[in-house]
């Protein structure tokens, strides 16, 4: 099991360079089994969830070369075979194979997928969609089934904007006679991350990124070139560090437009910093204050940002309050908060009450899940003294070299197996 010590309370200062996003190449690389043989996905990010998915890849005979943050992918070999189980639970986004192998093969079979326990994160919305698109699901034990003699396009509504559902139906949409609307897409920038992948193979997709998109089903596909966007939340959460312990902590690869409303509440709570191009430049902010924060699906303030802006809000001077409304269980980590010396309430099912500002200090904790675990690593960071953070493995999963990248800038991390 992997542990992170931090000994804490050190200023930072210097350059981090932020990687690809992980929950856009999580997607990418299965989408890259409709391009026609060949493609090409750059800004790949070194984390846990990309070895899985290149292992999947290879069992389904697809060649794989992964150097310099690329992969090149040859899936002129590929086949369809059951995806075993002991890939499929590593993570969640294991359920993108759905869409793809679906539109390429019209079958596939694989188990449930795994994922952070944030909640009981079904997947209904995607099921219910490929069976719009005239695919039969059987679940047999733990495993999905997925069949269609042939897919026919169709004006899906999804009751809830769903960024996998939104990614796998426009993946399995591509093998369907006709076009397919989904109505009430998700707007996250992954979706336009992997639409452009798509439109780069030849697919014609409209509204990207919007609320509405429109995909035509395409039988020849070309090549497919892609880049993955900067990953949003690894900024959001390095840019939560620069404003607790940073001393013109310099932070690249930032893209505005995708941290709008987490911006706007970091201005909110008093964080000054400055912005040109894709560099930020941020100082350790004395006097931050209170707010209350929504969780809300793009452009709202994301979810994945709220357990590290908790850790920040515990150095704000008075009552601030947490509304979590994309998952039902994504207060984990203030347990360990609070015996780190925070001072917060869970006072309903999803609303968090947090009091400061606290003084924290150094203790052994446990890494709850990928942001629950950052939100400790942030804390650890902070605190007087030295904190161990036990089940590290969750957080190296989701940001990529991030001992390198906190060292380089000062702090005192290491992984101790
Ligand atoms: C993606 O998860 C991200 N993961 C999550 O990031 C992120 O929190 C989430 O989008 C929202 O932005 C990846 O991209 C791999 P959803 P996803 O489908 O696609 C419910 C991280 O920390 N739901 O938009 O699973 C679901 O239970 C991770 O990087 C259904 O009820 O998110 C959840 O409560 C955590 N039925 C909510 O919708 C469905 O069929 C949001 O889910 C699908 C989802």
């Amino acid at each position: 099991m992997t542990k992170i010590t931090i000994e804490g309370n050190n200023l930072l200062s210097g350059e981090i360079k932020i990687s690809g996003a992980k929950n856009s190449a999580v997607a990418l690389i299965p989408a890259a089994v409709l391009s026609k043989e060949k493609s090409i996905i750059y800004n790949v990010p070194e984390i846990k969830d990309i070895e899985y998915l290149i292992k999947i890849m290879e069992l389904l005979d697809c060649k794989i070369e992964h150097k310099n943050n690329t992969l090149y992918i040859d899936s002129s070999n590929l086949k369809n075979k059951p995806i075993p189980e002991d890939l499929s639970v590593q993570m969640r986004a294991s359920y993108y194979f759905m869409g793809a192998l679906l539109a390429k093969f019209g079958k596939v079979e694989m188990s449930f997928p795994g994922g952070c326990n944030i909640g009981a994160r079904p997947i209904d919305i995607h099921i219910k969609g490929f069976e719009q698109l005239g695919a039969k699901v059987e679940i047999i034990k733990n495993r999905y089934i997925i069949t269609a003699d042939k897919l026919i396009g169709k004006k899906i509504y999804f009751d809830f904007p769903s960024v996998g559902a939104t990614i796998n139906i426009m993946l399995a949409a591509i093998g369907a006679e006709g076009t397919t609307i989904i109505e009430n897409a998700a707007m996250e920038p992954e979706i336009v991350n992997v639409a452009s992948f798509l439109i780069n193979m030849g697919v014609k997709i409209r509204g990207a990124g919007t609320k509405r998109i429109e995909i035509e089903g395409t039988r020849k596909l070309n090549n497919g070139i892609c880049e993955v966007f900067s990953d949003r939340i690894e900024c959001g959460t390095y840019i939560i560090i620069g404003a607790l312990l940073g001393k013109n902590l310099t932070i690249k690869g930032v893209i505005k437009e995708h941290l709008e409303a987490f911006l706007m509440k970091l201005k909110e709570v008093g964080v000054k910093y400055s912005i040109n191009g894709d560099t930020l430049i941020i100082s350790k902010t004395e006097n931050l204050k209170p707010t209350y924060i929504k969780t809300l699906v793009f452009p709202g303030f994301p979810t994945d940002l709220q357990q590290p802006f908790t850790t920040l809000l515990t150095q704000a001077t008075g009552m601030s309050i947490i509304e979590e409304t994309i998952y039902e269980n994504r207060f984990k980590n203030t347990y360990d908060l609070n015996r780190m010396g925070a001072i917060t309430n869970i006072i309903s099912l999803n609303k968090l009450e947090i009091k400061g500002p606290r003084k924290l200090h150094g203790t052994n904790v446990i890494a709850t899940d990928l942001r629950g675990g950052a939100s400790l690593l942030i804390a650890a960071l902070i605190a007087e003294g030295t904190t161990e953070i036990e089940n590290s493995d969750v957080i190296l999963r989701g940001y990529s070299d991030v001992i390198k990248k906190l060292e380089n800038v000062g702090a005192k991390i290491k992984i101790t197996e």
